[in-house]
């Protein structure tokens, strides 16, 4: 398949190639060594609330089976490895008392990341929120964002001295507008003005813990957004209103304070008097706003809107924020089995633009980037999931386009290493370029990673004076 050849992709010297996992998706030993319940272990325990009621008890045992897994992403070639801290490991009530069985644990993961030539890249926070904290008030509160503030000062002192490249949250987005105003993920709740403070107060968590970061040294800071390249349905009025306040609730709830140092314009179009800033005081935007050394992006699929002109009853609403807008699926592609359309040239236009609206827009890094797929074992054991290369194929390609457009893209972040717990969606969305089987924890490496392998292969060959990172 000449079509698919790894080396008819060009990056820059000293680009970086790693995956991405999360702490909840992958561990399980939900209850081992002295880790605390975190809201996605309340959530996922709670019946109707994920598919099949899976939860991550168990996910890929990847607690016990990291040196496994280590191996392979040694075997990969990466240059980096993008995992998350489960905060109740660390702190199982989320604030005080330190578990150092916890930090050993991730002690033990860096150092044999380290040990086979593999650079760090640490997220401290992939939605699994210490369930103690969600009992007084989650992230609707703001001390929550303060107790961020306590927890990575006790991680980053123990792995500050190994682990360079730091990520404050993954997907706020999703933290906020998905656990407490959709609803769909933990903690399920489907509330107005409180999902608006929680995205507040994970942006000043953000804040805080840049703060603590510089304060230790931290080389590279930054955070992970899934920023979404929307478009309208149609030209009509009506729809381009749509399209503006879908951007406001998607995009610039995170871009404007990040990187324009103000609250998004739009707001008050966009969710009327439930954004009445009640969460605010004086002084966050200067917290939020403090410069990034990388902004992480993770892109799946583009959206589309249009205006929903009967809000109240309209039940496809995203959140329980009725902003008027649903979503329209115009896209004559492939859809993965999440349901996503497959548009890669919406990656390079969302990079493109970006960059453009944004000139104090730090470096970015692709911190997440894959697909779910019907993968199926072949007789003699193999994973020829040759949508997944395509799509992964197609995707780098798109990348590039916005990296010879000017965007200082540094580096690419595959989901995921390993088949993994999707949240809301269960074990049956497979994202690994590893199939796991959860009967017996077997791993098997697919097409896709020995695609991927040679990728990184031909890219080391053409730069072999690039001293790659750690
Ligand atoms: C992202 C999440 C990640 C994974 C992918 C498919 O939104 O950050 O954990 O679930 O989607």
């Amino acid at each position: 398949m000449s079509s698919a050849s790894p080396a008819s992709l060009v990056f820059p010297p000293g680009f970086t190639f790693g995956t991405a996992t999360a702490s909840y998706q992958i561990e399980g030993a939900y209850d081992e060594d002295g880790r605390g319940p975190s809201i996605w272990d309340t959530f996922s325990h709670t019946p109707g609330r994920t598919e099949g009621g899976a939860t991550g008890d168990v996910a890929c045992d990847h607690y016990h089976r990291y040196p496994e897994d280590v191996e392979l992403l040694s075997r990969l070639g990466v240059d980096s490895y993008r995992y998350s801290i489960a905060w109740s490991r660390i702190q199982p009530q989320g604030t005080g008392a330190v578990n150092e069985k916890g930090l050993d644990f991730y002690d033990r993961l860096t150092d044999s990341l380290l040990a086979a030539g593999i650079s760090p890249a640490v997220t401290l926070y992939h939605w699994d929120l210490p369930q103690a904290l969600e009992d007084r008030g989650g992230w609707r509160v703001r001390e929550t964002a303060e107790h961020f503030a306590e927890y990575t000062r006790v991680v980053v002192d123990r792995l500050g001295d190994r682990v360079g490249r730091w990520i404050t949250l993954n997907e706020p987005f999703c933290s906020s507008f998905v656990g407490y105003a959709e609803g769909r993920h933990a903690p399920g709740v489907r509330a107005g003005t409180p999902a608006l403070a929680a995205a507040h107060h994970l942006l000043l968590a953000h804040g805080h813990a840049v703060q603590v970061l510089r304060e230790a040294g931290a080389r590279e800071v930054g955070i992970t957004l899934n920023l979404d390249r929307i478009e309208a349905a149609s030209s009509s009025p009506a729809d381009q209103a749509a399209l503006r306040r879908a951007e406001t609730l998607h995009n610039e709830v995170w871009t404007e304070p990040l990187f324009a140092g103000r609250y998004p314009t739009g707001e008050a179009e966009t969710w009327g008097t439930l954004a009445d800033g009640s969460y605010r005081r004086d002084g966050d935007l200067d917290i939020i706003g403090a410069p990034l050394d990388f902004v992480g992006l993770n892109f799946y699929r583009p959206l589309t809107v249009a205006d929903a002109p009967h809000r109240e009853a309209d039940l496809s609403l995203r959140t329980a924020m009725d902003i008027g807008v649903v979503e329209t699926d115009p896209y004559g592609t492939r859809h993965t089995t999440m349901g996503w359309p497959v548009v890669p040239e919406a990656f390079t236009d969302l990079l493109v633009d970006l960059d453009k609206r944004y000139p104090n827009l730090p470096p970015v890094y692709i911190t997440e980037n894959g697909s779910a797929e019907a993968d199926t074992v072949s007789a003699d054991g193999s994973v020829h999931d040759a949508d997944r290369v395509t799509y992964l194929q197609d995707h780098l390609r798109a990348l590039v386009g916005a990296i010879d457009a000017g965007v200082d893209v540094r580096g690419y972040y595959c989901w995921s290493m390993l088949d993994n717990f999707e949240w809301a969606r269960g074990y049956g969305q497979r994202f690994g370029i590893v199939r796991v089987d959860y009967d017996t924890q077997e791993r098997t490496p697919k097409d896709s990673y020995h695609w991927f392998r040679e990728l990184i292969a031909a890219h080391r060959a053409a730069h072999p004076a690039t001293e790659q990172e750690h």
